[in-house]
Parts: structure tokens; sequence; C-alpha cells
């Protein structure tokens, strides 16, 4: 079972530390390899803008670096820790610079039936704002969001107290990620896990000729299909909690087509109809 921490402090403190300390835990669990990666290693470039990984895949993206081998590391991860310090109330810039050479996945989801576990280092506030971001992208990516990691650590090197103590999640949440990754059991499914799949669906079908990666992507993986219910068959649901969702799409698909409509844009969903969930 490979594990991929994918950590994003400029240095090597305290993040880094509570890294090693997680990977010591989990691979003390037995059968799980480990690997410690830092943003600050590899040589990954700013976004630069240009759109193009949403328009005409990431494969045309003009940086030249390291994200296509860190693209495959997460493809070969069963799970990942995203692990940032708390730097100005939110991720690190390095943790945020990963996000924006990944943003295209927002669009085009595919971590489905991998396992992600946050993690924030702070000297005092900011955990909130900070991990909330990280399970947001997380699940958005497709990844179980298994829970947070939160740790309150004074800087290096200076005389700053510990003024919180935050309950130690480590083992806890080791030894969940090793049960998932060993189990694999079928993802239960929130009514907000449909909603997220439904007003994604509607939105992306009706944009087809308008955002053409984005719709061949939905149409291969058959998220397009009326008979299909979430991003990946391996989960169980109730068609209670998915009856709301798809109903709400269904009444926001007809607000955007009408939007659509005054704007005079034609999407995919006009052509074919205006079948919403
Ligand atoms: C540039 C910078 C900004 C920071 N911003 C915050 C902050 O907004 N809130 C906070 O409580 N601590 C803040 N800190 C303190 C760090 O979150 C804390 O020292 C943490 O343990 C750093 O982890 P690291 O050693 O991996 O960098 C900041 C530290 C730095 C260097």
């Amino acid at each position: 079972m490979k594990v991929l921490s994918v950590e994003g402090s400029p240095h090597r403190g305290n993040t880094y530390d509570r890294v090693q300390r997680f990977g010591e835990v989990l691979e003390a669990l037995g059968g799980v390899d480990f690997e410690h990666l830092s943003l600050r290693d590899i040589d990954l470039q700013p976004c630069r803008g240009c759109f193009i990984c949403f328009d005409r895949g990431e494969h045309v993206c003009p940086v030249k670096d390291d994200k296509e081998e860190l693209s495959r590391k997460l493809d070969e991860a069963d799970g990942v820790v995203f692990a940032t310090p708390v730097y100005s109330m939110h991720i690190s810039y390095l943790m945020k610079r990963f996000v924006d050479r990944f943003a295209y996945t927002f669009h085009r989801p595919r971590y489905f039936g991998k396992y992600a576990v946050g993690m924030g280092v702070t000297g005092g506030i900011g955990l909130n704002e900070a991990l909330e971001y990280v399970q947001m992208f997380a699940t958005t990516w497709g990844f179980e969001y298994l829970g947070d990691l939160r740790y309150v650590d004074p800087p290096r090197n200076t005389k700053m107290p510990r003024f919180v103590n935050e309950t130690d999640r480590a083992e806890e949440l080791a030894s969940k990620l090793h049960r998932m990754m060993r189990e694999k059991p079928k993802r239960k499914l929130r009514s907000k896990d449909y909603y997220h799949f439904y007003m994604m669906r509607m939105v992306y079908k009706r944009l087809g000729p308008l955002s053409p990666t984005d719709f061949a992507y939905w149409e291969k993986q058959g998220w397009f299909d009326p008979k299909a219910t979430y991003f990946s068959p391996d989960v169980r649901g109730s068609l209670l909690s998915s009856l709301f969702p798809r109903m709400l799409s269904r009444i926001a698909g007809w607000g955007l087509d009408r939007r659509m409509r005054k704007l005079s844009v034609s999407g995919a969903g006009e052509e074919s109809g205006t079948e919403g969930g």
C-alpha cells in the first residue's frame, strides 16, 4: 500500500517533523510504503494562468518541470497526506502552487478509490481556514477525506510558547487510513456527495462546446449516462439522500438554460434537451 505525503513547508521545520512522525506510525502498522515528498524539494513552477490545461488538456501545459512525475506519484498512491503549515491564516504558498498546477482536476476529478488525510501546523490560529481548503480540494478531486491532523507548534528558533494543545489524532487516523486501504469498503455517500455529482454533471453537460475537454472527459467516464448516480460505482448510498440533490440540479439546470439563452450561448445540454440531473 502506497502512501504519499505532499508537504508544503518551505523549510524542514515543524510540518516536516509532524509528517515524518505520521509516516513512522503508519509504517509501524505494516505493509505501507510511505514517501515523504516535500514540495520545496521538487521543481514545481507557478501556474502561468494560460488556462490551457482546462481548455485543451493538462498534457499541453507549457510549464515543463516535475509536475508530471508528481502526477504519476498521485496516481500510484492509495493514500495521500496533504500537509501544510499555516502562513498568514491559510495554506502555504507551496501548497497553493501545487493546487493551482492541478486545478483542472476540479473540472475533471480522478482520484476516486483513494484516501486523503489533511494536516495543518500552526503557531496558534488559522487551522480551520487552512484545513477547510485542504478538505475542499481533496474531496472535489475525488479523494475520500478521512480527517484532519491538527497541530499547534511554535515557530522554530523563537521563544514563543505553545498556546493550545490539539488532540493528536495521528494514531487514530493512521489506523483508519491503514484499514481503509486494506479493506477498500464501498464509499458511503451523503447528500452533499450526490449534490456535488449532479450539480457538476448539470454544468458540464451544458458547457459541452464551450468546454470540450471537460465534456469529453465526462463522456468518457460515462458520467453523463442517465443511469450514473455518482462518479464511481463502488459506493453505497440511499435513494432518499440522492433524490433532493437530483431535483435541485434539475431546477438549477432550467435556470442555467434560461440564462444561457438570454446570453445567446448554446451548450450541449440545450442541444440534447434539458436532462438536468
Ligand atoms: C510567514 C509566516 C506566517 C505565519 N502565519 C501564521 C498565522 O497566520 N497564524 C499562526 O497562528 N501562525 C502563523 N505562523 C506560525 C507557523 O504557523 C508555525 O510556526 C508553524 O509551526 C510553522 O510550521 P513550519 O515549521 O513547517 O514552517 C506563521 C509563520 C510564518 C513563517
